[in-house]
């Protein structure tokens, strides 16, 4: 098994460049199997994990779900939407009762920044965390970044940039820790309001010029407005069709570059928004891509979490 030194998967904080070659070398394995005749394998049998979704997910959450069933675990499915969470239950007394029943290891989705090194700090068993507000979504990070390494090799010196709503996204910021512990160089791009001041302390460029971004990078990762998170009294910009102007990845603005970027999406999309319905579905889009290895890496992960189970955290 491949050298994995994390006890939980809380975020890409705290991962080795190595923990990630792990995950890569894993996974590449478990897509040849996944794409077989027979996709099941016992690696997880006899082990109950939970998925806990705080928040609302479709992508996430189905990835988790196949790549548990897929690894022979058994899983349990809860939802705060129809929990007793609605009774004033807390958090850790709502996963303390969920373990009582026997379970192995948690996925857990949650609107709180933190909420996953809060909780494992209550619990022992293994937490993976599925998206923690707008802190970390390591997940995703890692699947992006394994999609890309199957398009470019290594991603030593490439340019990515993220472009759109990177204040509130869990997503970016996971993104700039995996691609800069893999070597790339990096790039954030949106309106002024989007880019917390700190990023620029992450080692990234910031740049407000969706065209001269667009002419810098290998790579462009397109990220939605995440509206449900703004909440502001005065909104970050004037209006969805400003900001499709000035950030919508449009064809006329791909015709005008020489070199084409390759166009990653985590999802959900807002076509029309920040990506164009013609943009998306075009083959330099590796969308569909993505989620297709959002299985595969979701099971290297918890694969080789349980590879420690019983064993002392470095
Ligand atoms: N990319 C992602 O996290 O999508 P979901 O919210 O649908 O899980």
């Amino acid at each position: 098994m491949a050298e994995f030194s994390q006890h939980h998967l809380l975020g890409i904080r705290g991962m080795k460049r190595s923990d990630v070659e792990a995950v890569f070398e894993t996974a590449r394995g478990f897509k040849d199997i996944i794409n077989r005749p027979i996709r099941k394998v016992p690696s997880l049998r006899d082990l109950t994990v939970a998925n806990l979704f705080f928040e609302n997910s479709t992508r996430t959450r189905l990835s988790f779900e196949l790549a548990e069933k897929r690894l022979s675990a058994d899983v349990v499915n809860f939802s705060a939407a129809s929990s007793s969470v609605k009774k004033g239950e807390t958090l850790a007394d709502t996963v303390r009762n969920i373990l009582a029943m026997k379970v192995d290891m948690v996925v857990m989705r949650h609107p709180h920044p933190g909420a996953a090194h809060y909780l494992a700090s209550k619990i022992d068993v293994p937490i993976v965390n599925a998206g923690d507000g707008t802190h970390e979504h390591p997940t995703q990070a890692l699947l992006d970044c394994f999609t890309l390494t199957e398009r470019l090799g290594s991603l030593e010196g490439k340019k990515v940039c993220i472009f759109g709503d990177i204040r509130h996204s869990r997503v970016a910021l996971s993104n700039v820790r995996c691609l800069k512990l893999l070597g790339a160089e990096v790039m954030v791009c949106g309106p002024v309001t989007l880019i917390p001041k700190h990023f620029e302390s992450l080692g990234v460029k910031v740049e407000y010029d969706m065209d001269v971004a667009l002419a810098w990078c290998d790579v462009a990762n397109v990220l939605r407005i995440q509206l449900e998170r703004q909440g502001a009294e005065v909104p970050f910009f004037p209006s969805l069709e400003e900001y499709h102007r000035r950030y919508g990845l449009t064809e006329e603005r791909l015709d005008a570059l020489e070199s084409k970027p390759i166009i990653l999406h985590p999802g959900p999309m807002n076509r029309g928004v920040e990506i164009d319905s013609a943009v998306a579905d075009r083959d330099d889009a590796v969308i569909l891509e993505q989620v297709e290895n959002g299985v595969a890496v979701r099971m290297a992960v918890l694969y080789l979490l349980a590879g420690r189970l019983g064993g002392s955290e470095d």
